[in-house]
């Protein structure tokens, strides 16, 4: 190399050095701009950043809208937040913020910061990630043709697949949040019953809207008593549910969904009394009395961790009609 050519290298060097000396080199970049997820779900927001050399980072948090005495509240300090909050650094120079079990009210702006050992060394990256934390819901439009929108009040990130329940049975997937129903008014009345929607989002199946009726407020569904429960091993359980619609139930059933994968190829699911693993410990003590709607019971005894799951209950009506309790009750065993 001739010394004409090692003195452009270094001068190009020198100055590509001073550029990022007069940007000055504290940032935050952020993987996303803004998020919109579900209720219930798990969401990262993940960050890198930078400051100039002789700092040492000495603490990084993330925060919203909180502050006190003048500083931004550590979110994973916040009551609010309690339990529910993770960081991760695994990478140098990058965070995440990991928040569980998410709620509408944790929609906002959530700000990276980090501060380092010398005077006045702090920095937050601006603007933040908006999270936009959303339900479902079903919303019925029309008249002879219904059309009914699995609703969601930010358009979820990722191209969603929306999945339909009809009396809590999966059936149609859609990349549209729409799905059409047409109604044959004779048909419904000659046999009294009306069919229950429900919709969710692929990867998201445990997440449910709230159950609908096309028509009027007595199609057939199933409400349980506790969405979660959470129990001692050892101890006994009782989930309980009630039907709400126009016929009577006639074979009420209860089963574990880890089986229930499977299901499909087979008519129904498997009853819970004919599991071996459940052998002598399942009793339905209100079987007898309330046959029609009831509340009907499952009680699990002497319950090992292994019990943990989702219990549904499913029934056939004198109609005909067969349907499912979606979601169900999650039970967890410690
Ligand atoms: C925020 O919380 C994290 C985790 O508890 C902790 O490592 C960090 O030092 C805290 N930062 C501040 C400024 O309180
Ligand atoms: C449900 O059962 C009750 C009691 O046997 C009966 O009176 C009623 O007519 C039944 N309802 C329907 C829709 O079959």
């Amino acid at each position: 190399m001739s010394s004409r050519s090692t003195g452009s290298v270094l001068l190009v060097f020198l100055w590509s050095l001073t550029v990022v000396l007069v940007q000055g080199n504290w940032d935050v970049t952020y993987s996303t701009q803004s998020i919109c997820v579900l209720k219930g779900s798990t969401v990262e927001l993940s960050c890198t950043y930078k400051y100039p050399s002789g700092h040492k980072v000495t603490s990084t948090f993330w925060f919203t809208t909180k502050y006190t005495d003048g500083n931004p509240v550590n979110l994973s300090d916040d009551p609010d937040y309690r339990g529910r909050v993770t960081y991760r650094s695994d990478e140098k120079n990058r965070h995440t913020l990991i928040i569980t079990d998410l709620r509408e009210s944790d929609s906002a702006e959530y700000k990276f910061s980090f501060i380092t050992d010398q005077t006045g060394g702090q920095w937050i990256g601006q603007p933040g990630v908006t999270l936009s934390v959303t339900g479902l819901q079903v919303e019925v439009i029309g008249g002879q043709k219904r059309t009914l929108t699995c609703r969601t009040t930010c358009p979820l990130t990722g191209n969603p697949t929306y999945i339909w329940y009809k009396n809590g049975e999966s059936g149609e997937e859609n990349s549209t949040p729409q799905y059409y129903n047409q109604i044959f008014r004779e048909y419904e009345v000659s046999w009294g019953y009306q069919d229950s929607y429900t919709c969710s989002v692929k990867g998201h199946e445990d997440l449910h809207s709230p159950t609908v009726c096309v028509e009027g407020q007595y199609c057939s569904r199933v409400t349980y008593t506790q969405r979660r429960i959470c129990v001692l091993k050892g101890s006994s359980v009782d989930i309980t549910c009630t039907y709400v619609g126009g016929s009577n139930v006639t074979s009420p059933l209860w089963f574990s969904t880890k089986q229930s994968g499977w299901w499909r190829d087979k008519l129904f699911p498997e009853d819970l009394t004919t599991d071996p693993g459940y052998a002598g410990r399942v009793e339905f003590p209100d079987q007898e009395s309330t046959r029609y709607r009831g509340p009907f019971t499952l009680r699990i005894t002497d319950l090992r961790e292994e019990d943990s799951d989702e219990y549904r209950f499913t029934y056939a009506t004198n109609l005909f009609l067969r349907g499912y309790g979606l979601p169900g009750t999650t039970l967890t065993v410690t």
